[in-house]
Order: C-alpha cells, then structure tokens, then sequence
C-alpha cells in the first residue's frame, strides 16, 4: 500500500471533534508535524548530531477551557482523540500522569510543564481544559506521533494563555512530558525537529540549527516494515545506559590528553576511541563506535547535500545502516531486507533504518519521479518475502508546531 499526501485535514477534524464532545466552541486551535530522521541515529542523547526532516503528516489539537458548562466537563483535563473511544480525564491542578499509560499523558505533562514555567514567572495556575485531537501521523511506524501531539499541544496550551515562550524551550518542555509523563528517557531530536519544521542539523547539546533542504529531484520515500516497535522497551534504555558507562571508562582510564574532559560521546573523536578500546568491553566499544562515525556522518551527510553530492550522501545512510546492524545492534532481518531491497532498486541513492529500531520504518532516499514505482516495487518484494503488512509513505518537509486561525467559529 502507498499513501501520499495529507488528507483527511487534521485541523478540521479536530475542531469537530471538539464541537461534537462538548456542543461548544474551542478558543485555540495548533497543528504539529511528525517526523523522520534522514541519519543521526541515537546520538541525540549524547549530545552528537542529528538530521531530521519534519513530514506533511500533522497532529492538531483544539482546545477551550473547561466550565462544567457541558454534562461532560469534569474537575480537570478532558481530553478527546478521533483515535481512542471516549473522554479521558485527568484531574488537577497539579497535574500527574495517570497510572494506565493513556495517550492522554503526553498532552498532561506538556500543560504541566507550561504551568510550571508560568508559575515561575509569577503567573496563574493552567485552568482546567478540554482538548480534542486529530491526527494523520501513522502511531508505532517510527515517525513520532508522540512528538507531534506533544508540540501540538504545547503550542495550542501557549496560544491559549497568550503566553510567548522561544521554540528550544517548547521542545525541551515536550522532552520533560516524554521523560516524566509516559517514562520514556528520549533525546531531544524528535521535539525539536517537530516545534522547528523542514530539516535541520541540529546540535543536541547547544540546540543551534541549520535549516538543509534536499536538493531538486530527489525525495524521501517511508517504507514502513509493519513490525511495531516499542519505544519503552528496555533495549532504548540498555543504549543509553551502555554509552553513559563508555562515557566513564573513557575518562577513566582513555590514554588521550583531553580524555578526562569528555562530557559525552560527542566529544570523543575516532582516536580517543581507538586509545581507548583496551579498557572498553567489547559490547560498549561497539555501542560508542557506532556513536562516534555516525555524529561524523551527520556532519558530512549535510555538507554532501548542501552541494548536491548525492552518491555521497547515499554511501553515508547505508554506512550508517551497517552501523547500527553490526555495532548499535537495533535492526532486525526484516529491515535488513528492506534496506537491502531499496538501496539495489535503481533511482535509489540510499536506505536506512531510522528511528529508535527493533522495528519501525526505513527511509530512503530517491529521484523524485520515480518515487512511487520505487515504493511499491520495495513494498511489494518486502511483503512476499516477509508475510510482514508493510507500506509505504511518500512525504515531503512540512512547517513545524504553528497555531491556526478557527474557522467557522
Ligand atoms: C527515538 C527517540 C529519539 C532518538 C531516536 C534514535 O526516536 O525519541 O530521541 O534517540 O529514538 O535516534
């Protein structure tokens, strides 16, 4: 199957969803994007490099205060989602996450965090709220469905209360609801490529971008392995766990200079790492090699583009690829397969799993007129070969986090 495309809108359906919960008019109303990450895989929380684009897939998310006016007001959030049957509550202020893991804790631990940030500034507690939310951003494929609600959500809440916060602190607020409202230790990168749009380099550790766009002709094809992946899942948790212990033996017992000033892995270069593999397990060697070529590849892959150098860009995502088969160790035979298919069919400069791993979708990178007959060749092969449901996106770079005006209201 190949989708293309927005439709249905998003913002629409979310307006009527509001309409139709509690008979009234919502006051704020804001969209989001999800996202794919062209390379720069798990190096966001080690403060490294990452490159992703924001894709014409939207969560939005209208909002209005809760009265008790409507039979359906309870004493908190009411929350809403064309995805989930029924009107979640959760009760407040304070706010804290409900214990059965609902949707609902990404957008309660966004409005807890802005409250947070009022509250410090001298303001008002957020009032309770009712929030409807629509989205077309494809849940468990990888492309952060979570991320997109968060900063729908955090934008919709700002615009409500007409309050002006800059767009790193409206990432890291949704980052904050990820970690301490759905338990997920994320990086920075999903948050941030969601609030600020199109494709950025970004730097995990400064937070500075650099907006990059594809060259003419050439576009990013979403080849989704159908194998849901689970985020939560203890293995993300492992990663991170093993290149923080790297982190210490590096500046434990590295025989570079400059090895005891090593804050993370992003400041290790190729022959600290080398110097150092003697005191490394042979497992976390790994995990920090995989870290220390990709933030280089991030690097390099940008530039590439930038001067339209796409053989060069190609090599570098199935470089990155290998990397984390062999080295990070978060790909599946499945995905192998894939990423195998894509970057032997012709117009394909390039494939790689992206994403958290264990599962999830692959991107690659493709002449754009030939995008759709790639697609479904890749899709059609990966399905007879797997008995997997796998499919296929085609996306573009979409706006990040925005309000927008109600219409109808
Ligand atoms: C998930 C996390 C991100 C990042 C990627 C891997 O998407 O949310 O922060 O770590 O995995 O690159």
């Amino acid at each position: 199957m190949i989708e293309q495309g927005s439709s249905p809108e998003p913002t629409e359906a979310a307006v009527a969803l509001y309409r139709a919960t509690w008979g009234d008019e919502p006051l704020a109303l804001a969209s989001a994007p999800g996202r794919v990450n062209l390379i720069g895989e798990h190096t966001d929380y080690n403060d490294g490099f990452v490159l992703p684009m924001a894709i014409d897939r939207r969560t939005a998310v209208a909002l209005g205060p809760s009265g008790g006016r409507s039979p359906h007001d309870g004493p908190g959030l009411g929350l809403v989602s064309a995805g989930h049957v029924g009107i979640v509550h959760i009760d407040g202020p304070p706010w804290t996450p409900r214990g059965d893991g609902s949707w609902a804790n990404y957008p309660a631990g966004v409005i807890a965090g802005v409250e947070r940030i009022r509250k410090d500034a001298g303001g008002d507690r957020i009032p309770p709220l009712r929030i409807a939310v629509a989205s077309n951003v494809p849940i468990g494929a990888g492309l952060s469905s979570s991320a997109a609600l968060e900063a729908a959500t955090a934008t919709g809440v700002l615009g409500l209360v007409g309050m002006d916060l800059p767009r790193k602190d409206v990432a890291l607020v949704c980052q904050r609801a990820e970690h301490e409202f759905a338990g997920v230790h994320c990086g920075i990168m999903d948050q941030m490529a969601s609030v600020m749009g199109d494709i950025i380099l970004l730097d995990c550790r400064s937070l500075d971008v650099r907006n990059v766009a594809l060259p003419d002709g050439v576009s990013v094809v979403i080849l989704d392995s159908g194998i849901p992946r689970g985020l939560t899942s203890s293995a993300y948790n492992e990663r991170r766990a093993q290149c923080e212990r790297g982190v210490e033996l590096i500046r434990a017992h590295g025989t570079d200079a400059h090895a005891h000033e090593v804050r993370a892995l992003r400041d290790v270069t190729p022959d600290m790492l080398a110097g150092a593999a003697a005191c490394l397990p042979e497992t976390i060697y790994r995990r920090c090699r995989h870290v220390v070529t990709e933030d280089a590849r991030v690097i390099e892959a940008a530039d590439a583009l930038a001067r339209r150098d796409l053989g060069t860009v190609g090599m570098l995502l199935g470089e990155s690829h290998a990397s984390m088969r062999d080295d990070y160790e978060i790909s599946l035979p499945e995905i192998d397969f894939l990423v195998a298919c894509a970057a032997a069919t012709p117009g394909c400069y390039g494939a790689r799993l992206t994403g958290a791993g264990f599962g999830g979708a692959v991107i690659a990178l493709v002449d754009a007129d030939q995008a759709a007959v790639i697609a479904s060749d890749v899709i059609n092969r990966y399905c007879a070969r797997t008995s997997r449901p796998g499919s296929a996106l085609l996306v573009a770079a979409d706006e990040g986090a925005r309000v927008h005006p109600i219409a109808g209201g």
